[in-house]
């Protein structure tokens, strides 16, 4: 069997905690906490592989999650007929060809997480970390969100018959996002301030409420966020592509995608290791200037982050010295992308018949950078990680087929070049004069 704890991942401290540790934290020293196993797997690896295929064809409700038919893999959960689930995971893998063309490579992927139930990967969080909060006898949950979080947690808690508190941005969030975390009952509180606010506000109240806090840094999310990575080297045969591209904000699936990959080598389940490329938005890169800096040690988190991609307006991401971490173990690098290019990489991704919201096309318009860069070859095997459906931001879509996308910039009005829109067609109900249209 094996067995789970809580480990300071601070490498002066390495305190260690029992896995029902009722703080997020180290006591310690303040650090962030890893789930760390000792592994005891009853299979080798290719028996356990076999394992997680066969659940697919199964009928109990861990069999069918995408998250939790990898169970041998998150050892902590004691009763997996008490799991909290939607059947999440499970998210294909599709070619993009034109996105290929797009970014210079001669052949490029997409792992769609935008497929998951609520329509983001943090249902893969999600189903774990309200599992372990229920696990606590939780009531209540709450986080701070730039949108996809408080609708997750919101559908999670729902599920669980808990009350949901999320701490929004105002004005801030994708309408998508808001109108699932509203219609799933959650408590939203509009915060005047960016998300940075929301974050020290939802960590103050938490402490002083006892209501169980469910951002990423809740190390239980992270685990769920693990099986994105596993269950894509399922996908790929368990042969890993030279790359995986991921936008970054919080950092939480930066953290959880390197601790997946390092668990999986350890393991033996995987014998070469990908390179994790963590991209951000210009407005808003804290991480990507930390990667900048030789030997850099701390993040100088950004006061005024700035981007139209709403899901990564982050300054201060509380994840990254695990993301550091994950850097460390894959070969890692980051990279910052403008708000023309996440819009025109958005449009090619559509045009792929794919489609996502704006901060998962940064992947893509990271990718082409890194292939202009000459960092990626144009013949590597690269995977793209879309962390968001179309549908979360339709105000966005429509103001970029209208050539009407635009951001303010140090107080200018920066316009977007609409270079792929698609606009709408008005016609008279009559068909010589639709005929004439369409012919033109
Ligand atoms: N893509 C989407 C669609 C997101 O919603 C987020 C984060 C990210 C990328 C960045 O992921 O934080 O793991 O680096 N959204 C959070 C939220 C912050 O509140 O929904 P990360």
């Amino acid at each position: 069997m094996s067995s789970a704890s809580l480990r300071c991942i601070e490498e002066g401290c390495l305190s260690e905690y029992p896995i029902h540790y009722p703080h997020l934290l180290c006591s310690a020293c303040g650090g962030l906490l890893d789930v760390q196993y000792s592994f005891h797997l009853p299979l080798d690896a290719a028996g356990t592989k076999a394992a997680f295929e066969r659940r697919k064809l199964g009928h109990l409700p861990a069999d069918l999650s995408g998250v939790w038919r990898f169970h041998e893999l998150l050892p902590f959960a004691a009763d997996l007929s008490q799991i909290v689930t939607l059947g999440e995971g499970n998210t294909p893998v599709y070619e993009g060809r034109r996105s290929a063309e797009y970014s210079g490579l001669e052949s490029v992927r997409f792992k769609h997480q935008g497929m998951n139930p609520t329509g983001s990967f943090k249902d893969n969080g999600m189903t774990t970390g309200v599992t372990r909060a229920r696990e606590e006898g939780a009531a209540a949950v709450a986080c701070a969100s730039t949108g996809n979080t408080s609708a997750s947690m919101a559908a999670y808690a729902a599920r669980a018959g808990m009350r949901a508190i999320v701490f929004v941005p105002a004005g801030q969030v994708a309408y998508g996002k808001l109108a699932q975390a509203l219609e799933y009952g959650a408590t939203v509180v509009e915060l005047e301030g960016n998300f940075d606010d929301a974050m020290r506000i939802v960590r103050e109240f938490t402490a002083e409420s006892g209501v169980y806090l469910l951002n990423s840094l809740n190390p239980f999310r992270l685990e769920g966020q693990k099986t994105i990575m596993i269950e894509l080297m399922e996908q790929c045969g368990w042969r890993p592509p030279d790359w995986i591209v991921l936008p970054g904000g919080n950092l939480g699936n930066a953290s959880a995608f390197g601790k997946a990959l390092h668990e999986l080598a350890e393991l033996g389940f995987i014998k070469k290791m990908p390179r994790l490329a963590v991209i951000q938005a210009e407005g808003a890169a804290p991480f990507y200037e930390l990667a900048q800096l030789p030997g850099g040690s701390n993040i100088n988190p950004v006061g005024h982050p700035v981007t139209l991609a709403t899901a990564i307006r982050i300054g201060n991401p509380v994840s990254w010295k695990k993301a550091l971490r994950s850097l460390a173990w894959t070969g890692g690098v980051v990279e910052a992308v403008s708000e023309q290019e996440i819009a025109d990489a958005k449009a090619v991704i559509g045009r792929d018949g794919i489609g996502c919201e704006p901060a998962s096309a940064a992947s893509l318009a990271g990718a082409r950078r890194l292939v202009s860069r000459g960092l990626i070859e144009r013949s590597a095997d690269v995977i793209c990680v879309l962390t968001g459906n179309l549908l979360k931001d339709p105000d966005y879509t429509i103001a970029y087929h209208s050539g009407k996308l635009a951001f303010e910039k140090d107080g200018k009005q920066m316009v977007i070049h609409g270079t792929m829109t698609n606009r709408p067609v008005r016609v008279a109900a009559d068909k010589d004069a639709i005929k004439r249209t369409l012919d033109r």
